[in-house]
C-alpha cells in the first residue's frame, strides 16, 4: 500500500461516570486524513484544512503520534500527512484524539500492520499528551477500537471494548465556544473524598453492567458525575438548563462530553433521541448562542478506510 485515505470519527469521553476511562465513538462527525509514503524518511504534515493548526510535527498531535509509532518501528521511507478537520479543536468531541489516532492507524496500514489496533492506543496517547498536558486514552481508544471502551490501565495500556444495545443513541450539542482541554484539566481538584470515590466507582461499575445486560433503567441511574461535572459545568453556557430540558424529555443521562464545551445525552431509540435533541435545541436557542447538534448511533467500527492504493 502506498497511500490511504481514512474517515476518523469524533468521540465522547468520560460519559459522566467514567472520567478518563470511559468513552464511545460517534458516527456522523469526523475528519478525513490522507497518508502516503514518501522517499525521505520521517514525518511531514503537508496540508491542514478546516482549522488553523501547526504543520510542525513537534507541535501537532498527529505529528507527535506518528513519530511515536515510528520510533518503535523505524521505516526506510517517510510519510506525508494531510488533515481535513471537521471536528473543531476545543469542542470536547475528541478533535486531537482523531488526528492522533488517524495518524497512527494510517501509518500502521502503510507499514504492513505490525501493530494490533489495541497496540496503537499507546502511540495515539502521546499525541493526546501534547494537546492536554497529560496523556489519556478515553478518546483515542473508542476511535481506534470503535463502540464503547474502558481504559483499565494506561501503563501498560489495557483497554476493554464493551458491548452496547443497538437501540442506544447519542445526542451531542456543541455550543460554539472553544474550551481547551489543558485548561479544563488544570481547574480540577487533585483530591476527592472517599465518599465521592465510592459513589463514583459504584456508578461506573453499574453502567458497565448495564451495557452488558442492556438494562436502560440501570444505565440511567448510573450516568452520574459527582466529581468532575460540578467543577467544569460552570464553564459551559446554560449547562443546568439544557440538562434539565434533556432529562425532562426522557434522556437516560446528560453530561459534559470530554472536557466540554460539548454536552451529550444518551437515549433509548431514535424516536426518543429526536425528542431529546429538540428539547436541548430549544433550551439553548433561548440564549442566542451559535451551536451544532448531532444525533448519532454508537459507531462500532471506529476509523473507516475511504480508499487505498
Ligand atoms: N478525559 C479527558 C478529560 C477527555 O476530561 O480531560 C478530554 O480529552
Amino acid at each position: 500500500m502506498e497511500e490511504i485515505k481514512i474517515f476518523v470519527p469524533a468521540s465522547v469521553a468520560n460519559v459522566s461516570c467514567g472520567f478518563d476511562v470511559l468513552g464511545f465513538c460517534l458516527e456522523p462527525i469526523g475528519d478525513v486524513m490522507g497518508i502516503r509514503k514518501i522517499k525521505t524518511p520521517g514525518v511531514k504534515i503537508s496540508k491542514i484544512t478546516g482549522q488553523k493548526l501547526p504543520l510542525d510535527i513537534k507541535k501537532n498531535v498527529a505529528g507527535v503520534a506518528a513519530q511515536a509509532i515510528l520510533s518503535e518501528c523505524p521505516s526506510s521511507f517517510g510519510f506525508e500527512i494531510e488533515i481535513h478537520k471537521n471536528i473543531k479543536a476545543g469542542s470536547g468531541i475528541g478533535s486531537s484524539a482523531a488526528s492522533a489516532a488517524g495518524a497512527v492507524y494510517g501509518i500502521n496500514q502503510l507499514i504492513g500492520k505490525p501493530f494490533s489496533t489495541h497496540d496503537l492506543i499507546q502511540f495515539a496517547m502521546e499525541g493526546e499528551g501534547l494537546a492536554s498536558g497529560s496523556p489519556h486514552a478515553d478518546n483515542v481508544a473508542p476511535v481506534l477500537l470503535g463502540g464503547f471502551t474502558l481504559v483499565r490501565s494506561m501503563s501498560p495500556v489495557d483497554v476493554i471494548k464493551l458491548p452496547f444495545p443497538t437501540e442506544l443513541k447519542a445526542i451531542v450539542l456543541h455550543p460554539k465556544i472553544e474550551l481547551k482541554t489543558m485548561h479544563a484539566r488544570e481547574i480540577l481538584k487533585k483530591n476527592i473524598s472517599l465518599k465521592k470515590a465510592v459513589t463514583q466507582w459504584g456508578n461506573l461499575a453499574a453502567f458497565i453492567s448495564a451495557l452488558y445486560t442492556e438494562d436502560f433503567d440501570l444505565m440511567s441511574r448510573s450516568l452520574v458525575d459527582e466529581i468532575v461535572e460540578p467543577m467544569r459545568s460552570i464553564l459551559i453556557p446554560e449547562f443546568e438548563e439544557v440538562k434539565k430540558s434533556a432529562m425532562r424529555a426522557g434522556a437516560l443521562g446528560f453530561g459534559i462530553s470530554g472536557s466540554g464545551p460539548s454536552v451529550f445525552s444518551l437515549a433509548n431509540g431514535i424516536q426518543n433521541a429526536n425528542v431529546i435533541a429538540s428539547a436541548m435545541r430549544s433550551s439553548i436557542d433561548k440564549i442566542g448562542i451559535d451551536f451544532e447538534i448531532h444525533i448519532s448511533t454508537i459507531n462500532n467500527q471506529g476509523i473507516k478506510i475511504i480508499s487505498s492504493k
